[in-house]
């Protein structure tokens, strides 16, 4: 098509008797279009003559498809080289997917159109006789053709189409899906996927773009490896707990041979008063150990929403008074929202004070000037509680192991406080984390997701 560059419109549509022996050839359509977009000429074979003229051509169109046309022809003039684009049209009454390459001529634009659909047609129709949940989807979001193993899928997940007007509904997780997938891929990345999980169920939903306007997908159902991979998780979680209680039975083992020791001694010794601090103490230690441990394992939570002014104004009292009564000079700055924490206070306020505790116990050691800081404020869709002592510190290797259970370097710790703190936040929906430097102090940083209320 070279030589025609530079000719005009006009000159082409002269030579019409060559055009139509061109199209007779190649069953191809031919086209000529003015500066104007106006179609000036058009030849094609004899079977579909009287459908198309020039002045329905843009009627063939969809509407969003004619648009686009438009958009191509005027690249081609602008860009006055051959490139081609495919659309969708319809003709002798039936969608058909057309090809259509281009140049630009010194004012206007020829094209020649080729019926593409009959490929896509064919895998249509494969498609829909495979044993697989598929179906195909335009750019509109309205479901073309689907097998019935598709709307089986539709079925189990209460997600149906309308049959009259069979568009994706956003208001159905799985559509929302499968309208994400077809905003992945496009001409370039014809190919993607992605997974959807709803309560037990899990399938892999693949796509791939048949033409610029059309997107086949089919589903592969995972749902047997999901409940599988959830009953691994189930029984590791099960493990974990037994690991948990073999650790507590261990750690109860040491105060009990104490206490039994020293009721030994004071059977001997016929007084109780030398060891009963002693005894009494390992007690204390054992209760706080069960304590830590069935807090642990407590299930059901009560949680109800707070404005997170009023929850850190709640807990300024104690803080207040523990501070004083460790000579801790205490610094808060509480920020509010209009939105709402959604918690169980009890469980916060527990966190809260464990990491106090901590801190108090860090300075134990210490001779220097005890300061407490608690700083509040809001990250988007979080609220943030930084809780910090300039204390000792931890170096590296403590710092990594921490958040394991029964880690203590103290000769009364637990080693349950963290973990335990970790865990109830997590179980909030937020996170927690420890910064710490060894001789400048420790920083733990709180964040719980804020909701406007009644949402979660
Ligand atoms: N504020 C802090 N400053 C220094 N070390 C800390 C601080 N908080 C925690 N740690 C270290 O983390 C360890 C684990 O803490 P935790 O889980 O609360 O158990 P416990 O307090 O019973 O030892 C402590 O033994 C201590 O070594
Ligand atoms: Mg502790």
């Amino acid at each position: 098509m070279g030589d025609i560059l530079g000719m005009d419109c006009h000159t082409l549509i002269k030579n019409e008797e060559i055009m139509e022996t061109i199209v007779e050839m190649s069953s191809e359509w031919l086209l000529v279009f003015d500066e104007n977009d106006t179609l000036v000429s058009l030849t094609i074979p004899s079977e579909e003559q009287g459908t198309i003229n020039s002045k329905t051509f843009f009627t063939l169109f969809h509407e969003h498809e004619a648009d686009r046309f438009h958009v191509f022809l005027r690249k081609l003039s602008e860009g006055k080289k051959a490139s081609s684009d495919y659309f969708e049209m319809t003709v002798n009454n039936r969608v058909q997917l057309m090809h259509f390459e281009g140049m630009a001529l010194s004012e206007g634009v020829l094209l020649k159109g080729k019926k593409v659909k009959e490929e896509a047609g064919d895998l249509i129709d494969v498609l829909k006789h495979i044993p697989i949940p598929s179906f195909t989807i335009d750019v509109e979001g309205r479901v073309r053709s689907c097998n019935h193993l598709f709307i089986d899928v539709l079925k189990t997940l209460d997600e149906p189409l309308n049959p009259d007007e069979p568009y994706l509904n956003d208001d159905y997780s799985f559509h929302r899906t499968i309208s994400k997938l077809a905003d992945i891929v496009n001409m370039e990345n014809r190919k993607a996927a992605v997974v959807f999980e709803k309560e037990e169920i899990r399938l892999t939903i693949y796509g791939h773009l048949l033409s610029p306007t059309l997107l086949s997908v089919y589903i592969k159902d995972e749902t047997v490896e999901h409940r599988f991979e959830q009953l691994l998780t189930y029984k590791q979680q099960m493990e974990s707990v037994s690991q948990i209680a073999a650790g507590v039975a261990h750690e109860l083992r040491n105060p009990l041979s104490v206490i039994k020791g020293f009721i030994q001694l004071s059977k001997l010794s016929n007084s109780l008063n030398k060891y009963y601090e002693t005894i009494s103490s390992e007690i204390d230690r054992m209760n706080l150990i069960i304590e830590d441990f069935l807090s642990m394992s407590r299930k059901k939570i009560d949680k109800k929403y707070v404005l997170p002014s009023d929850l850190m104004e709640s807990m300024l009292m104690i803080f207040r008074s523990e501070c004083l009564l460790h000579d801790i000079d205490f610094h808060f700055s509480i920020r509010n929202s209009r939105r709402y924490l959604y918690v169980n206070d009890q469980m916060i306020r527990q966190v809260l004070l464990n990491v106090l505790r901590n801190s108090i116990e860090a300075y134990e050691e210490e001779d220097k000037d005890c300061k407490f800081t608690m700083l509040t404020s809001t990250y988007g869709d979080t609220y943030s509680i930084e809780l910090q002592d300039y204390g000792p510190g931890m170096p590296p290797d403590v710092l990594e192991e921490i958040y394991k259970p029964f880690f203590t370097t103290k000769d009364k710790g637990t080693g349950i406080g963290i973990p335990l703190c970790k865990r109830i936040i997590e179980e909030h929906k937020g996170t927690l984390d420890i910064e710490s430097e060894p001789g400048e102090g420790t920083k733990v940083i709180i964040t719980l997701p804020l909701y406007v209320e009644m949402e979660p």
